[in-house]
């Protein structure tokens, strides 16, 4: 799948948010595992996910771990080798690496989409740029 078909996708579809997710996971090979996080007080919950396992990191402290780091600071977060970032809650043996991007609604974090890669420094600018448009585009059903 190309990144402006899945841009065209996403918004067309009844439930945007789980639209996302599985277009995601399914359209692009070096996304392993990939979930929305919406933001409910202090604390990230997972929302819609698609990939081979369930995590167990249903609710993450905003400030903790990857995904806790990109809410509190609003920026997208690439970690290219997930066992040598401190910062990292470990969900799938499998993982090498990882892309937390915000999701903005009027100048605060919602919620965010987290992907994890089987392969090792999987995501790049391009990557970067194609979810922050993804984000856009479900700020307004998070
Ligand atoms: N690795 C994330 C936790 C969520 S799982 O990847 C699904 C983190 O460090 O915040």
């Amino acid at each position: 799948m190309t990144h402006d078909e899945a841009l065209e996708a996403i918004p067309k579809a009844e439930n945007p948010l789980g639209a996302a997710v599985e277009v995601l996971q399914e359209g692009f090979e070096h996304y392993s595992w990939v979930g929305i996080y919406l933001v409910e007080g202090d604390e990230l919950v997972l929302g819609p996910w698609r990939g081979p396992e369930a995590t167990e990191h249903v609710r993450i402290p905003v400030g903790q771990g990857v995904c806790g780091a990109a809410a509190a600071n609003g920026r997208t977060e690439i970690v290219d080798d997930v066992n040598a970032d401190p910062r990292y809650l470990a969900c799938f043996p499998s993982t090498r690496s990882e892309i937390v991007v915000p999701i903005a609604r009027d100048g605060s974090v919602v919620g965010e989409i987290d992907i994890d890669s089987d392969r090792p420094a999987a995501f790049d600018e391009e990557d970067r740029a194609f979810l922050e448009q993804v984000a856009e585009l479900i700020a307004p059903h998070c």
